[in-house]
């Protein structure tokens, strides 16, 4: 008999709900807990999935469309899971006048993708940010994963570039 089962690589796992059943629980019936509620939902996800806003819009009682529109509104949140290396590159003012811009393109080329997005293998996300408070070394990035986050500078675009393909090198995905 053939096999019909979904083999798409779009397919994904189904949310683990039980994750924020507690969350759920806590501020069900407290007003203006919208906001708490996502942020407790992003720090266990380390993004809001679309499974988890049909929870809240059930358990909150607010149209999962109003949900999505807290979410889109604050650039806190996001809608899909990083990358290990999350890559926040400053695009403040000491960053900007000297040529963050540059720098930024230079990554995007690198990584093949625009800010805001995740390379397919799930590696590097990449992100423009506001100051990230290290002006003195501007042009800056700041390179986070789960265990330290590390801040680059003065960057130029081809010690930016250096410094992804030694990410690559170190994670075995350096297939030059
Ligand atoms: S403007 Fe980039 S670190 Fe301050």
């Amino acid at each position: 008999m053939e096999d019909h089962t979904c083999q798409c690589p779009s397919a994904v796992p189904e949310t683990d709900l039980s994750l924020i059943a507690g969350v759920l629980d806590t501020y069900k019936d407290i007003p203006g807990s919208l906001i708490t509620v996502l942020q407790r939902t992003q720090t266990i996800y380390g993004y809001i999935p679309k499974d988890a806003v049909l929870a809240i819009s059930k358990a909150l009682g607010i149209r999962p469309a109003k949900i999505m529109g807290v979410i889109t509104f604050y650039a806190q949140f996001r809608l899909s899971p990083i990358g290990k290396h999350l890559l926040m590159v400053c695009q403040g003012t000491a960053c900007h006048v000297n040529s963050s811009e540059k720098v930024a393109a230079a990554i995007g080329d690198e990584l093949g993708i625009v800010a805001g997005e995740t390379t397919p293998d799930g590696l590097f996300t990449y992100e423009n940010v506001a100051c990230l408070g290290c002006c003195s070394m501007a042009p800056v990035m700041m390179i986070q994963t789960k265990e330290q986050s590390e801040v680059y500078g003065p960057l130029t675009p081809k010690s930016a570039r250096q410094i992804i393909r030694g990410i690559r090198k170190a994670e075995g995905g350096d297939k030059q």
